[in-house]
C-alpha cells in the first residue's frame, strides 16, 4: 500500500488495489445505507469518493467529517456503483488529520463570490476554480521555460533590487535601511541616500530589461522571468502592484523578428496549457458560460474559452502601425458618436477602449501595433528614419488589451544618449548599460509579457488578482 495522489490513482491504480488517498473533505453526503466523502488534494480537479457502510464508521469520527477537514483513507479501489465517477474507494480505515468546524470553516460547499474569496486568499486555493488557476499557471510557467529551452535561449536572472529606473516612468518601489522616522540628511536638508544600505537611493525593478540587454549582448538570446513591481496607484483588473514578466532579448533580431518570436511564443504556450490542463479548462469554460447567461445577451461574449484559446492559436495577428490603427479610431463609429471616454487623435497614448475597439469591434483578432510616437514610449526604443515614430510594438488581446509591450532597441550611441538627455535621464547614470552600444554594439530587440495578464487571458477569468496566489494591489498585502 503506497501514497499516491489523487491524479496519479485515476490515471493509472487498476481496480481491486488497496489505496490511501489523503486529501481534504469537499462534501459529506449521507444516505440509508452508506456515507460518501468527495476528498480533492489538489492534484486535480477531479475528487474521489470514499464510500462506507452505514454503520461502519463510528459515530464520533463521523461527526468530524466535515467539508475542509483533512484525511487518509485506505480502502480497495473499486468500480463506482453511482453515477458521475468510474472508481470509488471503498473504505477500510480513516485516519482524522485535522478538522475544519463546520461553524468557523468559510468554505462550504455552495458558490462563493470571488470579491468574498480574494477575502480568505489563504483558503481559497482549496475551491476548484482557484485551484484550476494555480495549476494552469503552473503550467504556463513551464510552458515558457520550455519554450525559450526548445529554442535556444539562455535563462538569465536579473536583479530585483536596483538603483535605476529602466522604464523612466518613476513608479517605483524605494529599498531602504534607513530610519524612515530620522533619516540622516545631507547639508542642503536632503535625505543622505549615501548613508543607505547600498550607499546610493535603490528600488524594486520595475523591469530587467536594461540587464538583459547586457546578457544578450554576451549570450546571444536570453530571457527574464521574475517578479517586477510597480508603484502605479491603478485600481483596475488589469493591474498589479507586483507581478511577474517573462522578457527574452535576442542579439541581431529586429522589429518583424520580434514580432514573429512573440506571436510564435504566445501561441505556443497557449496551446500547451490546451494539451496539458484539459480538466481544468474544461471546467473554467463552463464556469464562465455560466456566468455568461447572467449577463444581458449583447453583452455575452461570442466565443466559449476553449473556442477562444482555439481562435488565437489558429489564427495570425493582425499587425499595423499605430498611424494606421489612429486612422481606424478616428474613423470609427464610437469616435464619431463621441462614445470613447478619451478622444483619439495621432500623437496619444492608446486607452484600454481603443485597444479593445481594434482587437474587439474591429479586427476581431489579436493586434500588433508597432511604430508609435516616440514621446508615448520608453527611451531604449529605436527611433524611426522619420524622426517621429520608434520601433515599438505592442500585443493585444481580446479582453486583456495590452498583453505584450516590446520593440527594437537603440543601438546607436549617440542617438541613444541625445534621447537620455532629452527625457531628463543622465547618461552617465547608466554608463553600463551604454557600453553595450560602446563596445559591439548591434542591432537587438525584446519584449516584456505580463504573466498574470497571460494567465488572465487563458483562464478567462475577468480580475487579474484573481490569477496570482497571492495579489499586491494599492491598500492589499495581507497574506
Ligand atoms: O509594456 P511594459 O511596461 O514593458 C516593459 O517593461 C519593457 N521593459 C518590456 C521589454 O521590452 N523587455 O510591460 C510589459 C508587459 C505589459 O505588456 C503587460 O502585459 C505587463 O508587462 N504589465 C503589467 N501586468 C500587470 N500589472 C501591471 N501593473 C503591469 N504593467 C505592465
Ligand atoms: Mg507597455
Amino acid at each position: 500500500m503506497s501514497y499516491q495522489s489523487i491524479q496519479q490513482l485515476l490515471k493509472t491504480a487498476p481496480t481491486g488495489t488497496e489505496v490511501t488517498v489523503k486529501g481534504w473533505v469537499r462534501t459529506k453526503r449521507e444516505s440509508k445505507n452508506a456515507v460518501f466523502i468527495a476528498l480533492n488534494d489538489g492534484s486535480t480537479i477531479n475528487t474521489i469518493q470514499a464510500v462506507a457502510e452505514a454503520g461502519q464508521l463510528p459515530e464520533e469520527t463521523l461527526k468530524l467529517i466535515t467539508t475542509g477537514a483533512c484525511l487518509a483513507v485506505t480502502g480497495q479501489l473499486v468500480e463506482s456503483q453511482g453515477a458521475g465517477q468510474a472508481v470509488e474507494v471503498k473504505i477500510a480505515n480513516v485516519t482524522i488529520y485535522g478538522t475544519a468546524d463546520p461553524d468557523k470553516y468559510p468554505l462550504q460547499p455552495k458558490r462563493h463570490s470571488l470579491e468574498f474569496l480574494r477575502e480568505i486568499a489563504h483558503l481559497r486555493p482549496r475551491t476548484n476554480t482557484f485551484s484550476a488557476i494555480l495549476r494552469i499557471r503552473h503550467a504556463l510557467a513551464f510552458a515558457v521555460h520550455k519554450y525559450f529551452n526548445d529554442n535556444g535561449f539562455y535563462y538569465l536572472n536579473t536583479p530585483i533590487i536596483t538603483a535605476s529606473d529602466a522604464e523612466g516612468a518613476g513608479e517605483m518601489f524605494r529599498v531602504t535601511t534607513l530610519d524612515a522616522t530620522k533619516p540622516p540628511l545631507t547639508e542642503d536638508g536632503k535625505v543622505d541616500y549615501s548613508q543607505d544600505f547600498f550607499g546610493r537611493e535603490t528600488n524594486l525593478t520595475v523591469s530587467g530589461q536594461l540587464e538583459g540587454e547586457l546578457g544578450a549582448m554576451a549570450l546571444g538570446k536570453i530571457y527574464t522571468f521574475g517578479p517586477t513591481f510597480r508603484a502605479e496607484n491603478s485600481n483596475t483588473t488589469r493591474h498589479l502592484a507586483e507581478f511577474w514578466m517573462i522578457e527574452p532579448e535576442m542579439a541581431f533580431y529586429e522589429l518583424e523578428d520580434n514580432m514573429n518570436l512573440a506571436e510564435d511564443f504566445v501561441k505556443t504556450v497557449i496551446r500547451y496549457a490546451l494539451q496539458h490542463c484539459a480538466d481544468d479548462l474544461t471546467f473554467l469554460d463552463s464556469r464562465l458560460k455560466d456566468e455568461e447567461k447572467t449577463k444581458k445577451k449583447e453583452e455575452q461574449s461570442e466565443l466559449g474559452l476553449l473556442e477562444k484559446l482555439q481562435f488565437v492559436i489558429s489564427n495570425e495577428f493582425v499587425r499595423l502601425t499605430y498611424t494606421e490603427a489612429i486612422d481606424i479610431l478616428v474613423n470609427s463609429k464610437p469616435a464619431k458618436k463621441g462614445q470613447f471616454q478619451y478622444e483619439v487623435s495621432w500623437g496619444v497614448d492608446l486607452q484600454s477602449e481603443h485597444e479593445r475597439y481594434l482587437v474587439e469591434k474591429h479586427f476581431k483578432k489579436p493586434v500588433i501595433l508597432t511604430n508609435y510616437p516616440r514621446e508615448i514610449k520608453a527611451f531604449y526604443m529605436k527611433q524611426d528614419p522619420d524622426g517621429k515614430t520608434v520601433r515599438a510594438m505592442d500585443v493585444l488581446f481580446p479582453g486583456i488589451g495590452e498583453i505584450i509591450g516590446g520593440s527594437q532597441r537603440e543601438d546607436d550611441l549617440d542617438k541613444l544618449t541625445a534621447r537620455m538627455q532629452e527625457v531628463g535621464i543622465e547618461p552617465e547614470a547608466l554608463w553600463w548599460y551604454l557600453d553595450t552600444r560602446r563596445f559591439g554594439s548591434a542591432p537587438h530587440a525584446g519584449f516584456g509579457l505580463g504573466f498574470e495578464r497571460l494567465v488572465l487571458f487563458v483562464t478567462g477569468m475577468g480580475n487579474i488578482r484573481d490569477v496570482i496566489p497571492f495579489p499586491r494591489a494599492p491598500k492589499t498585502a495581507e497574506f
